[in-house]
């Protein structure tokens, strides 16, 4: 068994821990909405049609941050028709998902869907096929006090108190050309300007999200930042990041290092932010929104032509197993190693749609296996982010090359004397023992592990959630710290008391 090493101590803070890393997603795609959070038909349906049992894993699985509506979906979409009396609302179709759009929800029931949760609500405009002008409207609708047209509008359909919504994305991967309304980089930066400029004028108090690249691989990326962060880089507070992971063949080893794609991508998106700022001169400095991210199988996704104008249809409900699990674990590790830069992620999606909680219309809900290290790291991260100083064996996998084979972050929160260490090995084949040194802390008195491993059991996907649970695993204290094996293609949570 190869030997790993790392040293804790709260003098190498990154960040405090923002909760809006455990942030997620609510599209009107396939059953995210209808038969996933509302289906007034349901059993467990409250008075406004909201999934009891949906809320109550929402609560469970920790998510601070809802981004919605969409997602491709937002680019066609006109929030007016979600609002007011439900009968009069109009049934269309949406161009993104070649679906059937009912209009039974919408902001309203999402802000209220939210509040029920204990979410905040992160909403998208629609830069794709509209404009300035309806952008505005939906923040007046949402967070003016009464008085005026559009807010007396939210006041009559039952809302007298603003929404007060912060946090507001300026459209969705408008760099992508399977957007509705797709745009170069020249026309989204300067329409992200002028929309940025005419909402902070509305309200100031709003953060505002620029549309980055839809992932790394696009033949645009970082020029795409570069050129629409040159037009609106005063006006907006964070530029977005979107990425989905998957096993190519049988290349596992790459799979589990996903994280590495992750720092990259954040690292260089970050160093292009600030090219900008330096260029311009500004004191300012952005924070990334990585506002999608996930394990998606898109190569078994057939395209939106693919899809035949239903209400609700299945879309991208993919069966994740504990493989996918520990690389959710990772990605996780990314995010926290970077919470000096990124300040809002988003799990794409929470219901359904290639998400951690799944329903039958009708029926029931359970987890699937992602749930698990999201919901562990959430409860686990408190306080600040610790950089962990590490040494230990390499890999060489076919995709990144020569990495580390165990990759960790650690969290410690002063008010509870409690150190969080999460940490996965990425080697398929070989155990790791982790030896945790901590320094400058108190001394530890308990320590207790919880593992997920690739090949154990509940490696295939499956609603038995007892086949994947993570398990307990043994940690050992020494005056030194403590150590714990890591299990060959793991995810670890550590937790220390003092
Ligand atoms: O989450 C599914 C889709 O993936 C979103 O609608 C889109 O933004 C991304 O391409």
């Amino acid at each position: 068994m190869s030997m790993a090493r790392i040293v804790v101590d709260p003098q190498f803070t990154v960040a405090p821990v923002d909760r809006r890393l455990f942030g997620s997603f609510v599209e009107h795609m396939g059953r995210c909405v209808y038969t996933g959070i509302y289906e007034p038909e349901h059993p467990l349906a409250d008075q406004d049609g909201f999934r009891k049992d949906v809320l109550a894993l929402t609560g469970e699985l920790g998510v601070s941050t809802i981004r919605y509506p969409g997602g491709n979906f937002v680019s066609n979409y006109r929030w007016e028709d979600g609002v007011g009396p439900k009968e009069q609302r109009p049934v269309r179709r949406d161009l993104a998902w070649r679906s059937i759009e009912t209009n039974q929800f919408g902001i309203d029931e999402f802000v209220d869907w939210s509040r029920r949760a204990g979410v905040e609500p992160m909403v998208a405009v629609n830069l794709g096929t509209r404009g300035v002008a309806e952008a505005v409207d939906l923040l007046e609708y949402c967070n003016s006090d009464a008085g005026t047209a559009l807010a007396d509008q939210r006041v009559a359909n039952g809302h007298a108190e603003p929404h007060d919504v912060k946090l507001w994305c300026l459209g969705n991967e408008m760099d992508g050309p399977w957007q509705i309304g797709h745009k170069t980089a020249e026309e989204y930066g300067r329409l992200a300007q002028e929309t940025g400029k005419a909402m902070k004028r509305l309200d100031p108090s709003i953060e505002l999200v620029a549309c980055g690249s839809s992932n790394s691989k696009m033949p645009t990326f970082g020029s795409w930042e570069s050129t629409v962060l040159e037009h609106c880089y005063e006006v907006v507070d964070y530029i977005s990041l979107h990425a989905y992971y998957e096993q190519h063949g049988d290349d596992v080893a790459s799979y589990l290092a996903s994280g590495v794609d992750m720092d990259r991508f954040i690292e260089a998106v970050a160093a292009t932010a600030d090219a900008v700022g330096a260029r311009l001169q500004s004191r300012k400095r952005l924070r990334l929104s990585f506002d999608e991210w996930n394990v998606w199988f898109q190569g078994e996704f057939g395209g939106e032509d693919s899809l035949d104008w239903a209400v609700a249809p299945q879309i991208i409900e993919n069966d994740f197993g504990t493989v996918d699990a520990v690389v959710v674990g990772g990605l996780l590790v990314s995010l926290l190693k970077h919470a000096d830069r990124v300040g809002v992620a988003c799990l794409a999606q929470l219901v359904n749609v290639i998400a951690p909680i799944r329903t039958e219309p009708g029926g029931r809900s359970w987890r699937q296996p992602i749930f698990a290290p999201f919901a562990l790291t959430a409860e686990g991260a408190q306080g600040v982010v610790l950089q962990t100083a590490a040494e230990g064996p390499t890999i060489t996998t076919a995709e990144f090359g020569e990495i580390p084979t165990v990759d960790t972050v650690a969290t410690w929160d002063q008010a509870s004397g409690t150190t969080s260490v999460f940490a996965v090995n990425r080697s398929p084949e070989e155990s790791v023992r982790l030896t945790i040194a901590t320094q400058g802390l108190p001394a530890v008195r308990t320590a207790t592990a919880v593992q997920m491993a690739v090949g154990g059991a509940g490696a295939a996907a499956g609603s038995d959630e007892s086949a994947w649970s993570p398990r307990e695993t043994a940690v050992e204290l020494s005056d030194e710290g403590a150590a714990i094996e890591l299990a060959p293609g793991s995810w670890t949570r550590v937790t220390l008391v003092a």
